[in-house]
């Protein structure tokens, strides 16, 4: 069977003035459809890098990533942001959302064209499965952080992407939140067969997952 990710050799250097950072080195990873990876590991360790780079928003320096058998990055700009916005959720720790658009506004607005005419339906369809339907005409600043995180799920879903990236998702949360969110990340894998790599400081949310790895200065250290 061949993997939906492929990550090969991957090797990530960082050059800030005349300091290099080997952010991450030399990388094999590889994903299945519906694997539920947790990535963990110091600051600084290269989890954001390897994220990033496996969702197509910034170049390795070394190696290869392919989706599909296709790699990302033998893509045009155009081709990879399409790419990007068809196949992949982000959800971050401060849940990027657009303060000045209500929920349903912010979750709707990412839809790509080929979904733009059902945009608002399904927005409201995925924030009643998130069970946040009735904060839909409140605006960011009117939502707990929990809410907030709910609603930056729904956006990610708009596009029914096939993989889920989350960076410290409950980073700002308190354990309930928390404990809801790792929850949601447990329905969106087994019902809607979503593709998950969750990238926490929590090893005890991290545990949850089907697999994990370790990063340690830009190293895998165990798989
Ligand atoms: N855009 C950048 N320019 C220069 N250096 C960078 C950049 N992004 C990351 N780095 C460096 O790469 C290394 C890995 O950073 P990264 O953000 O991936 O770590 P992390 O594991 O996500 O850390 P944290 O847990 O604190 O979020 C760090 O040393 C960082 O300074
Ligand atoms: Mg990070």
């Amino acid at each position: 069977m061949s993997n939906l990710i492929q990550i090969t050799q991957l090797t990530k250097t960082f050059h800030n003035g005349q300091e290099e950072v080997s952010a991450l080195k030399d990388i094999s990873l590889e994903l299945n459809a519906k694997d539920y990876l947790a990535i963990v590991g110091p600051s600084g360790a290269g989890k954001s890098t390897l994220l990033h780079i496996i969702g197509g928003l910034d170049e390795p320096s070394r190696g290869r990533v392919t989706y599909k058998d296709k790699d990302i990055y033998m893509m045009g700009e155009k081709e990879r942001a399409l790419w990007r916005n068809h196949e992949i959720g982000f959800v971050f720790q401060f849940y990027h959302l657009i303060e000045e658009l209500n929920v349903l506004e912010n979750v709707a607005i990412g839809a790509s064209s080929r979904f733009r005419k059902s945009a608002f339906k399904s927005a409201q369809t995925l924030l009643e499965y998130l069970n946040i339907q009735a904060r839909k005409n409140f605006f960011p600043s009117q939502l707990s952080g929990g809410e907030r995180q709910k609603v930056a799920f729904a956006r990610a879903l708009i596009n029914d992407p096939e993989i889920i990236l989350c960076d410290e998702p409950t980073g700002n949360l308190d354990k309930d939140s928390q404990n809801k969110v790792v929850e949601l990340l447990e329905k969106l894998n087994t019902e809607k067969q979503k593709t998950i790599i969750l990238v926490t400081h929590n090893l005890e949310l991290a545990k949850r997952a089907k697999r994990m790895i370790t990063l340690k200065s830009g190293e895998l250290i165990n798989n």
